[in-house]
């Protein structure tokens, strides 16, 4: 029997990711975000799990270097790889919003047009805008999106918001919610082929847990 590669993403997801995944039987010993060990098999099972950065995850999948793996819809909806999506899988729900400094709150979105904006998903927000009909300067940066406005780098942010806590701590508002985003199995499109019944019985198997977790 071929193994199975599992990418999981470092951060938010991978608790729930390996909890989830354990409950349908693909599990390996150490499994841990903090592990110095970046593949981590389990020979008895034939499963092997990849622990990668969370915006490299599809990459990973789309070139067949993991069969599978567990990503948010946002870095897919971002990053466009060519990759299955298999399974909504409920969990890390969080939204993309336009948020802006409470002093520098207008009463339209398209009061905001050429302002400056930083994001991690610059292809959402640039879509985001281009529908609105404005044209905004957007700025990527690669983490603590919220500083862009408090030093002055940029007007506004397009950034994930899960409890708002981080919004509130900075003072910034939210004008508009982009979309909602959520974990989701993703596959390489060969190996979905390939370890059809592998595979398809792992879909299977985590849509009857989430169902016993009432997800
Ligand atoms: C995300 C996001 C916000 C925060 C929102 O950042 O970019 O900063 O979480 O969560 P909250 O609404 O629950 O406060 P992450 O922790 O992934 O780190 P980063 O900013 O360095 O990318």
């Amino acid at each position: 029997m071929d193994y199975i590669t599992i990418a999981l993403p470092k951060g938010k997801l991978f608790k729930r990711s390996v909890e989830l995944l354990e409950k349908v039987g693909y599990t390996a010993e150490n499994l841990s975000e903090d592990s110095r060990k970046l593949v981590i098999s389990n020979d008895e099972t034939k499963v092997r799990f990849i622990i990668t950065k969370t915006v490299d995850l599809p990459t990973y999948v789309e070139y067949g270097a993991a069969d599978i793996g567990i990503i948010g819809k946002d870095v897919l909806l971002e990053e466009q790889k060519d990759v299955y999506e298999l399974l909504d899988l409920k969990y890390g729900k969080c939204r993309l919003m336009l948020a802006v400094p409470e002093a520098m709150q207008k009463p339209k979105i398209t009061d905001y047009a050429h302002l400056r904006v930083a994001t991690k998903y610059p292809n959402c927000a640039k879509e985001y805008f281009d529908n609105l009909g404005i044209q905004m300067e957007i700025i990527k940066l690669n983490g603590s999106i919220e500083l862009g406005p408090l030093i002055g780098l940029s007007e506004l942010i397009v950034d994930i918001v899960e409890t708002g806590t981080t919004l509130k701590e900075n003072k910034l508002l939210e004008v508009d919610s982009i979309y909602t985003a959520t974990a989701r199995l993703i596959a390489n499109r060969v190996s979905f082929k390939l370890k059809f019944e592998r595979l398809h019985k792992l879909v299977e198997d985590l849509r009857r847990v989430m169902q016993e977790e009432g997800k």
